[in-house]
């Protein structure tokens, strides 16, 4: 499945043959449809859920900037503690496909009703859409700046390794 979302340049990758590609980077812009059509893919992966311990099923989808969709759906296991939740299987066919970055993302359990990502995957969808990353949650579409706010991610390490290279342990004759 591929959307054509009207969100970068680039992004739409069939303009019809009477569009001007405008070369620049325009504010993105999904339409509902678009969403809806996410919402399916997340339906259609829930169907593939191995949940037989919790009876919770959960089926997530997300858009990528280059218009590809990726899906996942939640695989649990006989050690409780080891379930994987829809988003892993998301992130790990967004990097088995190329990777890329996560611009729009929704999930559903059994009922078909958008979830909201438990607190761990919307670390792991910070750290592959960022702030930006628009999130169909219960109370409507928002960044995950929203969703997951002051969040911690990979420029926090960024400084911690420039303070440890000026720190006393650098040069490290010890
Ligand atoms: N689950 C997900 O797959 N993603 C979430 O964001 C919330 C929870 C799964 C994990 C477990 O298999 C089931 O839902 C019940 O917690």
């Amino acid at each position: 499945m591929r959307l054509r979302p009207k969100t970068r340049a680039g992004l739409s990758a069939e303009p019809a043959d009477d569009r001007r590609v405008v070369p620049c980077v325009i504010v993105a812009r999904v339409e509902q449809t678009d969403w809806d059509d996410l919402k399916a893919a997340a339906v259609e992966v829930m169907a593939r859920a191995y949940a037989p311990y919790s009876s919770y099923p959960v089926g997530a989808a997300a858009l990528v900037d280059d218009g590809r969709v990726v899906v996942g759906c939640n695989v649990e296991n006989a050690a409780y503690g080891v379930v994987l939740c829809a988003e892993c299987g998301l992130v790990s066919q967004l990097h088995a496909g190329g990777g890329g970055r996560l611009t729009h993302f929704v999930c559903v359990n059994g009922a078909e009703e958008v979830i909201m990502p438990c607190g761990r995957c919307r670390q792991l969808l910070f750290e592959h859409g960022g702030r930006d990353l628009l999130v169909w949650t219960v109370s409507g579409v928002k960044p995950m700046s929203e969703v997951l706010p002051d969040a911690f991610g990979p420029d926090d390490l960024t400084h911690v390794t420039d303070a440890r290279g000026a720190g006393p342990d650098a040069g490290g004759d010890n």
